[in-house]
């Protein structure tokens, strides 16, 4: 059981204060009874609680799918840039949200947010190789060697051996797909510069087995399904 004010701020991001004053306004029901009071005891598992007729579908976890745009960082907070949680519609907003990984603030593409740490540490952990897969445009063609070099593990600039990644080169050869299983910071920037190239855009389209959604617009987000997260970890 968990008190009705506690379950909405978790569930909604909103402060307590903030879920006391929707309570007292009248407009939230638990069971189709108009709740009046922030003390009440619900149980999250079997009450519905509805804001304004809608229902709050009670999740331990929420997982979204970001198409990030140039121009926000990953990051919960920051005092220059904008972050990707601005990005995060208010239906969607609860406690605990992150960014799990980074993409650079000039990157597009898929970022996962979400609230569910252990499933975070396990995606980005280097030991689980979960694979990112990047769309590349670059300032030369890709040469021939690519692909060896890559799979052997392309030597950093810093010294840092990389571990082997996979390289599909397209017919216009100065743009590839790159498939990594580690996140080094600013990594396939890196690894093109040690072959002697230069990203000019990246995007990133697949994280494990579950491809950025082709309908999702540049800034928009949706809430990942829960076979979906399965594919996250698992179909590679
Ligand atoms: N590698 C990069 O260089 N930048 C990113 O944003 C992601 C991977």
């Amino acid at each position: 059981m968990e008190r009705l004010d506690k379950f909405i701020s978790g569930q909604k991001g909103m402060s307590r204060s903030d879920a006391k004053l929707l309570i007292k306004k009248g407009v939230v029901a638990v069971n189709g009874k108009t709740a009046k009071s922030g003390d009440a005891k619900i149980n999250p598992e079997t009450d519905t609680v509805t804001i304004d007729g809608k229902n709050t579908v009670y999740r331990k976890h929420i997982y979204l799918m970001l198409n990030k745009p140039q121009g926000y960082v990953c990051a919960t907070e920051d005092n220059v840039s904008k972050t990707v949680m601005e990005l995060v519609p208010e239906e969607f907003r609860r406690d605990g949200l992150f960014p799990a990984g980074r993409l650079d603030k000039d990157t597009e593409g898929f970022v996962l947010i979400t609230d569910d740490g252990e499933f975070a540490h396990r995606i980005l952990s280097p030991r689980n190789h979960v694979p990112k897969v990047y769309y590349c445009e670059l300032e030369h063609d890709c040469a021939d060697d690519y692909a060896e070099k890559l799979a052997n593990g392309v030597v950093l600039a810093s010294g840092e051996k990389c571990l082997p990644a996979e390289i599909k080169i397209n017919e216009k050869k100065n743009t590839a797909y790159l498939t990594i299983s580690e996140g080094k910071f600013h990594q396939v920037k890196r690894m093109f510069e040690a072959l002697g190239n230069r990203i000019i855009y990246l995007k990133r389209v697949k994280i494990g087995g579950l491809s950025l959604d082709e309908k999702l617009v540049l800034g928009a987000c949706r809430e990942i399904m829960h076979k979906e997260i399965a594919e996250i970890e698992g179909v590679f």
